[in-house]
């Protein structure tokens, strides 16, 4: 036994290759986020994508980030807004759990797109501000989750050399003992 195939091959490139994102392919990322858990089952998650060949409104999206993703996230083939509706719809409560919920719903999206033969790279690096008024997003209903670049993985020697580097330096993480305790 190990880990899934699908976690263990998920990745977040910088490089992605000149490829198009068919609308059948990008409603499946979104069919699949659709079926993370959520607390009261309230999904709310609500979610803005642009193509790449629709050039006017994926300049929407990639002049919301920062310069530093930008650089990169430019040659995505397809580029996501993440929300989340802050408030339960019953009765109007806070959802405190919405963010968490959202970020479960983007990492299946993430999953995904690894099963469909692309990678998914979330930012948080983004202007807020910008991003509210450029959607025309309330900020009193919906918090700003992540961005998400989508697209084949492709060549790293077209990144700058900062991020070439970044690109292709080992993924490492946290040891388990780091971050579990089992108490008995
Ligand atoms: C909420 C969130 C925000 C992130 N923001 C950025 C970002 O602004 N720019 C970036 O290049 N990567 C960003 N990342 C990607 C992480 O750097 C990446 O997931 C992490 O380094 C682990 O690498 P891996 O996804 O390849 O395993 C973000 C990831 C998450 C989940």
């Amino acid at each position: 036994m190990g880990i899934a195939r699908l976690i263990k091959t998920r990745w977040s490139p910088r490089a992605f290759i000149d490829h198009s994102i068919t609308p059948d392919e990008a409603e499946l990322l979104f069919a699949a986020a659709r079926w993370a858990p959520s607390s009261m089952n309230e999904q709310p998650w609500k979610y803005y994508y642009a193509l790449k060949e629709d050039s006017e409104q994926f300049k929407l999206f990639l002049d919301c980030l920062k310069p530093g993703n930008q650089v990169w996230a430019k040659n995505a083939s397809m580029l996501i807004l993440s929300t989340a509706r802050k408030n339960f719809d019953y009765k109007g409560k806070i959802n405190r759990h919405a963010m968490h919920d959202t970020g479960a719903a983007n990492v299946l999206l993430c999953l995904q797109a690894n099963e469909m033969g692309f990678q998914a790279h979330q930012m948080g690096g983004f202007e807020p501000d910008k991003t509210y008024e450029s959607f025309g997003i309330d900020n009193e209903k919906f918090d700003l989750v992540s961005f998400i670049a989508v697209g084949k993985p492709g060549d790293p020697s077209i990144l700058p050399e900062d991020l070439r580097k970044s690109e292709i330096k080992p993924r490492v993480r946290k040891s388990l003992n780091d971050i579990v305790s089992r108490i008995n």
